[in-house]
């Protein structure tokens, strides 16, 4: 049985196409490095011993997804190809739309045409939007504020009636928290093009002296220190979360949403000084304004994940902080030589 992993190049498919292979499962990626490089396959190879078979292609390309299905037999899909940047989707709503939709779309069509009927896609704690209170658990009203977050809610809602219009559909929705960290070869990380939207990628790169200083977006946050409270979660740990939640679409038809977090909230400066204490290396930060669109405090009920995966979070803040320096200090222009 074989799995495709759209977006395995990336960040988190990268560390889950790892994960798939530990567990002998026969991994395909198809990428078309719009957001990663070729030598994350080099990498993958040294962690795993194994070689990795990879179509560079787009999904938005149903023609080359056709011939991709032709020449194998797969058992399930995990779909993580797409866009990811919130102010970016602001800013150019259709090429949003046009990857994360309408992509996904194209892969079931084409899915459906080869009877492959198992999906695990990447969806996102954004979809709790702005309005519930923590710890936020799968059964919430959920929303979106920019056109990141509706295509999550959309393509959910999309496998979701796929799966109660044919019953031999399973699809697993998982919603990430806060991925950060790395593999603990150093081998691979997180690799952002230009100035980091993220906490830990900007972290990373103050502490190695890429950037001046960290921009705390706000200290008056209703929270134990006054900074945004978020779930960390391990990059590695996230990515156990998708082997098991492919076995559970073995046994399971049907459709469901499932959190991936750790069910613990840190602030900014809880990050920072963790960060600055493991690694022995400053990180100089100033207090700034709140971010727009930025929500208090945000950790997942992770119960059901649990539950119904067999799964939990084992990876500590400490293991995310160190894993995180390492990877930078190890690479410090990532993939990239400069
Ligand atoms: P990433 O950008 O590192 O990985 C995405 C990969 O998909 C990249 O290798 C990119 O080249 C590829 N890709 C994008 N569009 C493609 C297309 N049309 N055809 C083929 N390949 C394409 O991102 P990531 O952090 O690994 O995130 C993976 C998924 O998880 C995304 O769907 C993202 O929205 C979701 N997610 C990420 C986070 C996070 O904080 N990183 C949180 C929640 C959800
Ligand atoms: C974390 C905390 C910031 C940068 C985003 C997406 C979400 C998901 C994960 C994809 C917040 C603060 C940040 C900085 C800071 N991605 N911060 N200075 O916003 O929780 O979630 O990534 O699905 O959809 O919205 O993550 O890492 O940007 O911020 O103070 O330079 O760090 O205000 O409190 P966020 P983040």
């Amino acid at each position: 049985m074989t799995i495709l992993v759209t977006g395995g190049a990336g960040y988190i498919g990268s560390h889950t196409v790892i994960e798939l292979l530990k567990q002998n499962e026969e991994v395909i990626i198809v990428d078309n490095f719009c957001n990663s490089v070729p030598e994350v396959l080099n990498r993958i190879n040294i962690i795993t011993g194994k070689d990795i078979i990879m179509h560079e292609g787009d999904v938005q390309d149903k023609e080359f997804l056709r011939d991709v299905f032709s020449q194998y037999d797969f058992d399930a899909v995990i779909h993580f190809a797409g866009y990811k940047a919130v102010g970016e989707s602001v800013e150019q709503p259709l090429k949003y739309y046009q990857n994360n939709i309408a992509a996904t779309l194209n892969l079931v069509e084409v899915m459906t045409e080869f009877n492959v009927k198992s999906i695990v896609f990447s969806s996102s704690a954004t979809v709790y939007g702005m309005n519930n209170q923590v710890p936020f658990n799968e059964t919430m009203p959920t929303s979106a504020t920019n056109p990141y977050g509706y295509s999550k809610l959309m393509v959910e809602q999309i496998l979701t009636d796929i799966a109660n219009s044919d019953a031999d559909w399973a699809v697993t929705n998982l919603r990430y928290f806060n991925p950060i960290g790395a593999h603990e070869s150093s081998l691979i990380g997180e690799c952002p093009n230009g100035i980091p939207n993220n906490l830990m990628p900007y972290v990373t790169q103050v502490a190695i002296g890429e950037r001046e200083e960290l921009s705390v977006f706000g200290n008056d946050y209703d929270t134990h220190d006054g900074t945004g409270v978020r779930d960390y979660i391990h990059v590695t740990d996230l990515a156990k979360g998708h082997v098991l939640a492919i076995n559970y679409n073995r046994t399971h038809k049907g459709a469901t949403v499932v959190n991936l977090g750790t069910g613990i909230g840190y602030s900014v400066l809880d990050l920072v000084k963790t960060f600055e204490e493991i690694n022995k290396v400053p990180v100089p930060y100033k207090i700034c304004d709140r971010r727009p669109g930025d929500i208090a405090t945000c950790y997942a009920d992770a119960t059901k994940a649990k539950e119904l995966l067999g799964w939990q979070a084992e990876k500590t803040l400490e293991d995310m902080v160190r894993d995180s320096w390492n990877w930078q200090a190890k690479n410090p222009h990532g993939y990239h030589t400069k």
